[in-house]
């Protein structure tokens, strides 16, 4: 067990930087996942928790102790990666059994450690398998064995289910969860996945561009995002500006009352989610509403995406409503609880 804590991380690839100022505190026994797009720095700063790269400038801090000059070895983390990596020569209580080898564990205690991490990943009675008898599935929980039953203190799984197919990714994430809650270890989850990475995890770290954008929990993240680019990342569409007077947001669609602080007089940007603008097709339903006109519709089955547009620009809406057809008028409401206002003055004030 132990927390983990990176501070102020300056990662290069030959003099370029990939990751800056990067700090993040995991507590014992936390489960975090860091989301970024493809290419935002999350393997390389993977990397460097484990100690196969070394940052720039910055400290890693395991259990209290700065571990920089440590080999990954001796660091107490290990790395569980997108492609499972086993050993093709060996079977699977080998290869699970492998990293216990090599610390000079003797044979009663590896059985018995292999047998009881076969248990927790539900591979038992496959032991004996060679690793090409194995569905991918069954090869990343070999994976995931071989990483815990090291015990180590940090596990950092980089992306570890995107290889998988949609119900088996599912089937895994609760098999990570249960095994990660059960060890209690703490746990740095690398995904791409926004909806993974909610799901997974009791706070996020989201990366964009090799810059730590916002840590909360999912809930946070999601509902309050810290500024429109994060809200852009998470699925939020609709962006328009106006002006805080006393606990209304006046713009385009009206006087709107808000919660937002301070700020009276100053442009500000508004975001409000697809999924909470409220449509109706008839008028009567929906009282403080506008016109709008729908311009395209895209079925998502459990939903659907309809772009509306309305006399001041066009808003996205997801919405149960499936029967909607272009050039239909619909009325929409925008619940003013729903209607995030950023706290940052709008740039192009
Ligand atoms: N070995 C390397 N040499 C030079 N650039 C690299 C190397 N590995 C990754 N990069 C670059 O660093 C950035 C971050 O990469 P990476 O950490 O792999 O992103 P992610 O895991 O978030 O997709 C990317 O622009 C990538 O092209
Ligand atoms: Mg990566």
């Amino acid at each position: 067990m132990g927390a983990l804590s990176l501070k102020d991380l300056h990662i290069h690839y030959d003099r370029q930087p990939v990751v800056q100022d990067f700090s993040l505190d995991i507590g014992d026994g936390e489960m975090v996942a860091l989301l970024g797009p493809s290419g935002a720095g999350k393997t390389t700063i993977l990397k460097v928790v484990a100690g196969l790269l070394a940052p720039a400038r910055g400290e890693v801090i395991i259990d209290g102790q700065v571990v920089n000059d440590r080999p990954p070895e001796k660091r107490d983390a290990v790395m569980v990666f997108q492609k499972p990596l086993l050993f093709p020569f060996m079977n699977v209580n080998q290869n699970i059994a492998f990293g216990l080898k090599m610390r000079g564990d003797d044979a009663a205690r590896r059985s018995r450690a292999v047998e009881r991490i076969l248990a927790l990943t539900r591979l038992a009675g496959l032991g004996p398998r060679k690793v090409h008898e194995l569905s991918g599935g069954q090869q990343q929980r070999v994976a995931l064995a071989r990483a815990l039953v090291l015990e180590p203190a940090i596990l950092l799984m980089d992306e570890p289910l995107s290889n998988l197919d949609a119900n088996l990714r599912q089937e895994m994430r609760e098999l990570i969860l249960t095994v990660q809650s059960e060890l209690n270890i703490t746990t740095l989850f690398v995904t791409h996945d926004q909806a993974e990475a909610l799901m997974m995890s009791q706070r996020v770290a989201l990366l964009l561009e090799g810059r730590l954008r916002q840590v909360g929990s999912p809930r946070d993240l999601f509902h309050r995002p810290a500024d429109p680019e994060v809200a852009r990342f998470f699925g939020g569409g609709n962006f328009f500006r106006g002006r805080l007077h006393e606990g209304h947001f006046e713009c385009d669609f009206g006087r709107l009352p808000v919660t937002a602080a301070d700020g009276n007089g100053h442009l500000r940007t508004a975001t409000i989610r697809p999924e909470d603008i409220q449509l109706a097709t008839a008028p009567v339903d929906l009282p403080d509403s506008f016109a709008g006109t729908v311009v395209r519709t895209r079925f998502e089955g459990m939903a659907t995406r309809a772009w509306i547009r309305c006399p001041f620009g066009e808003l996205v809406v997801l919405t149960a409503e499936s029967a909607l057809a272009p050039g239909q008028s619909v009325r929409l409401r925008l619940p003013p609880d729903k209607i995030r206002v950023f706290s940052e003055a709008s740039s192009s004030e």
